[in-house]
């Protein structure tokens, strides 16, 4: 079966052909660079750019199926004939965006009558650990269950993952997510936006030191909740108490410190949850996971419990894209789960799993 994946939940436009879990096309226009003077992701402005772009990258991923797929095809039309599905995601994310995607995919989906399969963004970040190149690597076979995290810019989740399309959620944040509370904090040092892989490389700098200890948020509660609001405002504080000259001068020991409370915060609720559940394989995705000291983190914690963990084996697989959305609409597919009345699909913006 193939498939042609939209998302557009956020602030990339992305389009994807895939065929079970392996990609012939991965197409991917950016607008960070329009939200990055705003400090943070502008609704009508990425509403705009979606609009403009989507159909771009959509000639760009048809373009690169024709190259990459097997079989050669003589025109666009063989090209269409030869695509099974139009996979979208439908949620979570900014509804004006994700406007976008869906009314892209419906026009696709009615004018060369082809099936329809809604997926929830964040099942696309699950399965984004095994998703593979044109070649069928990395092999990587399904082992469930799973402890999936799902670490972005959007969620922080801890989810028991019992096989395809079968998941639990057992803990998510109440407040802010990981990536944006990286972001939040780096914004008050005043470094732009996104800015996880910037602190990632100044802490790295000073060798990932904690040396102001800031809080590790709802360790003390039971349960698998993330908060990291209030982790930011004890920042906040941190820094005001400071004053400005103080504050530039200690950049990296801040972020370092910082970004070592978030990840610790989310290896010991991991480890608790590892703990309550008995399942030591881990599965993670999601922007932040980009970051090679939380890999490391990860790393350390399944060794203690003699697990494993996966990680999205190639990078442009950690942030937003279409091929993780497209391989999770694979096993939608296989369960017949398409759309009844294309006319009738909406978008979800607060989806959940
Ligand atoms: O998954 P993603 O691209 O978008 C969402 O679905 O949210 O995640 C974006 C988040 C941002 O907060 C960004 O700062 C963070 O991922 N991020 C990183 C790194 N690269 C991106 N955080 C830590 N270390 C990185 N190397
Ligand atoms: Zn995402």
């Amino acid at each position: 079966m193939i498939i042609l994946s939209i998302d557009t939940s956020c602030d990339e436009t992305a389009i994807a052909v895939t065929s079970e879990r392996k990609v012939f096309a991965n197409a991917i226009y950016s607008q960070v660079l329009i939200h990055k003077k705003w400090g943070g992701v502008v609704p009508s402005l990425a509403k705009r750019a979606h609009i403009e772009r989507i159909d771009l990258v959509l000639d760009e991923a048809l373009r690169k199926f024709k190259r990459n797929y097997m079989q050669p095809f003589k025109n666009m039309s063989q090209v269409w004939e030869k695509i099974d599905a139009i996979a979208v995601t439908q949620g979570p994310g900014l509804a004006v965006a994700l406007e976008v995607g869906i009314a892209k995919a419906k026009e696709l989906a009615v004018l060369h009558n082809k099936k329809l399969v809604a997926v929830n963004h964040l099942e696309g970040h699950m399965y984004s650990a095994f998703v593979q190149n044109k070649n069928g690597n990395p092999a990587r076979p399904y082992q469930f269950p799973y402890l999936a995290l799902i670490i972005s810019g959007g969620h922080t989740s801890i989810v028991l993952w019992e096989n395809h399309l079968k998941y639990q959620v057992l803990g998510e944040t109440i407040d802010d997510a990981a990536g944006e509370a990286l972001d939040k904090a780096g914004k008050l040092m005043g470094l732009g936006y996104p800015c996880g892989a910037v602190i990632e490389k100044l802490s790295k700098d000073i060798g990932n030191k904690d040396i102001y200890a800031f809080p590790r948020p709802m360790l003390k509660q039971k349960g698998l909740d993330f908060s990291f609001s209030g982790l930011k405002t004890s920042f906040y504080y941190h820094i005001k108490e400071l004053g400005e000259s103080e504050k530039n001068k200690h950049l990296h020991g801040l972020l370092s410190s910082f970004q070592e409370a978030v990840f610790d915060t989310i290896v010991k609720k991991t480890n608790r949850a590892i703990l309550q559940t008995g399942i030591r394989r881990l599965c993670v995705g999601g922007g932040v996971i980009a970051n090679v000291h939380l890999r490391n983190r990860f790393r350390k914690l399944v060794a203690k419990h003699d697990g494993s963990v996966l990680f999205p084996p190639y990078k442009y697989l950690t942030g937003d894209n279409a091929a993780m959305i497209g391989v999770a609409a694979h096993y939608r597919l296989m369960q017949n789960d398409v759309i009844k009345d294309v006319s009738l699909l909406d978008r979800i913006a607060r989806m959940r799993l």
